[in-house]
């Protein structure tokens, strides 16, 4: 018999093998000075590069106001990297063979001439790959989409169309829109001047290994997607939890709150992908139709489901992680009377015929205790006979639980029997972890999803109708919220599982909330 491991190879089926290629290109980040660029971007690309994925030749180019040189931008970026790098020590000789092909470009969002400057220096490349093959990435905020890709098309950096020999994409950050109108007016300028096919809409959750494995894990194991229908499961919960407060973005998330921030765009994802019908390729049109249908049949809420099916919380000073932390109406750049959610509950159906009457109850919220994302798939109880008959409420229905981060897995919960002279049972696990499976991976969601965009790969990023199907989901709570300031019922203490009011979301149906391990 062959020893495991040579098995192991022989079985690995290698899907990226037909991944399209890179091409030589030239990456323009907007936004070069601020945090998203020297925290994710940069430490994403420079492990792109350490790990020969980047095409050769490559150029970055940082555009922004303030006054620097290449040579004092790539100072700064080093310095950053040494502190958000996910390897360290940062290997020098690497570095500096990386930063030869990053430039800086000072220039003003809002003006014309900024991008004929920026034309001139992208044209002066030798490599005819590198002035016509263009990412354009805009990390600005939302307000400067829409003018700075209409600046893009007029100085001719960017044309409208499929991609042919050459290709000029938009990658862009979340927030999309504050509401489904907005969304839809931003999609109405940005495709004016771009193709649907040049617009890549950014969320991060889609670049995480644990939430692209949910597909492979329905659709590549007939014993689980056999199952995965109304007839055997009760409900799911998708857990977003999150130990930290606003921090510094006290400004954004008095605009945000959760249901913009990660309601949205990650737990809706998250949910599409748990519960869309199997694709009919892998092609990411497919993959990518499929999740507009199951948003399309989320069940929308009336201003009465709002009440019943819809909880928010914002919490008041607490202890989290043995740490005291401020209320949120004292964070920095709040309103000391703000009404903005920090944790968000629903319960909601799908109206389709896999799904038809089963809960699907989504919560995220800041100030929590603990910082764990996970998907609980709880399956029906067992007939009320033999031992359910005698252990009443003891004998747990059985449930998979999709660890998304962190200590990533999966673990499927059963039942089985005490050793011993006596007829005891409890529920046992058995589980699937990321680390001992594969060992330490530790690659960014940011990693991927740059090389994808480069690759022209659109499979984890979101597509028009997607963005504005997710909104008509979260548009009419927040109508509802808006107009109603929190009642004393919706504060949570920090460190705790949110509001009161979230329990009584699931208590009416007999269901309780299962809140994450810190280990499973
Ligand atoms: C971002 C939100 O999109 O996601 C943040 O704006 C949130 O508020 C973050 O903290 C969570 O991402 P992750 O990858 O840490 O789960």
């Amino acid at each position: 018999m062959e020893p495991t491991d040579s098995l192991d190879e022989l079985l690995t089926c290698r899907l990226g093998a037909g991944r399209r290629p890179v091409m030589p290109c030239t990456l323009v980040i907007f936004g070069a000075s601020g945090d998203l660029t020297r925290r994710k971007l940069i430490p994403a690309l420079f492990h792109l590069f350490s790990e020969k994925q980047l095409p050769n030749p490559f150029r970055i180019i940082g555009f922004a106001r303030r006054d620097k040189t290449d040579t004092s931008w790539r100072e700064e970026l080093f310095a950053n990297l040494e502190q958000f790098s996910r390897t360290k020590p940062v290997d020098k000789e690497t570095w500096t063979a990386f930063a030869r092909n990053i430039s800086y470009h000072r220039g003003d969002l809002t003006d014309g001439s900024s991008y004929r400057s920026l034309k001139g220096l992208i044209t002066s490349s030798g490599d005819p790959h590198l002035r016509a093959n263009l990412l354009f990435y805009l990390a600005v905020s939302p307000s400067q989409f829409a003018g700075t890709v209409k600046h893009l098309s007029d100085t001719g950096l960017l044309t409208k169309n499929e991609g042919d020999a050459h290709w000029q994409r938009i990658v862009v950050e979340k927030p999309f829109g504050h509401d489904g109108a907005s969304a839809h007016l931003l999609n109405a300028s940005l495709t004016h001047h771009a193709h649907e096919k040049q617009i890549y809409r950014i969320d991060h959750y889609l670049g995480k290994e644990t939430v692209q494995n949910i597909l492979v894990f329905r659709f590549s194991n007939a014993i689980f997607e056999e199952l995965w229908t109304r007839r055997s499961i009760d409900h799911i919960q998708i857990t977003v939890s999150e130990q930290g407060g606003v921090g510094s973005r006290g400004g954004y998330y008095e605009e945000a709150g959760a249901l913009r921030d990660m309601v949205q765009n990650h737990l809706l994802q998250v949910l599409s992908l748990i519960a869309m019908e199997p694709p009919v390729t892998l092609e990411d049109e497919s993959i990518r139709d499929e999740k507009v249908k199951l948003l399309q049949s989320i069940r929308p809420m009336r201003e009465e489901d709002v009440v019943q099916s819809a909880v928010r919380g914002q919490y008041f000073a607490g202890i989290v992680n043995g740490k005291m932390q401020t209320a949120y109406r004292q964070e920095n750049k709040v309103s000391p009377t703000s009404n903005v959610e920090t944790y968000v509950g629903l319960k909601l159906f799908v109206d389709n015929w896999r799904w038809s009457e089963v809960p699907f109850y989504l919560r995220t919220g800041k100030n929590l205790p603990l910082s764990a994302s996970e998907v609980r798939i709880q399956f029906r109880p067992v007939p009320n006979v033999l031992f359910a008959a005698q252990c009443h409420h003891d004998l747990e229905p059985n449930a998979i639980t999709l660890r998304l981060q962190p200590n990533e897995g999966i673990h499927l919960q059963f039942h089985g029997k005490i050793p011993g002279n006596s007829m005891e049972l409890r529920p046992v696990r058995m589980r699937f972890g990321y680390d001992t499976e594969f060992g330490a991976h530790t690659a960014e969601a940011y990693e991927r999803l740059l090389l994808e965009a480069l690759a022209g790969d659109a499979t984890l990023f979101i597509r028009r109708d997607e963005v504005e199907a997710a909104w008509k989901v979260v548009d009419p709570i927040r109508q509802c919220w808006t107009a109603d300031p929190l009642s004393n019922r919706e504060f949570y203490a920090a460190g705790t599982w949110g509001p009161e009011a979230s329990d009584d979301l699931l208590g009416g149906s007999g269901h309780v909330w299962r809140n994450p391990a810190s280990y499973p």
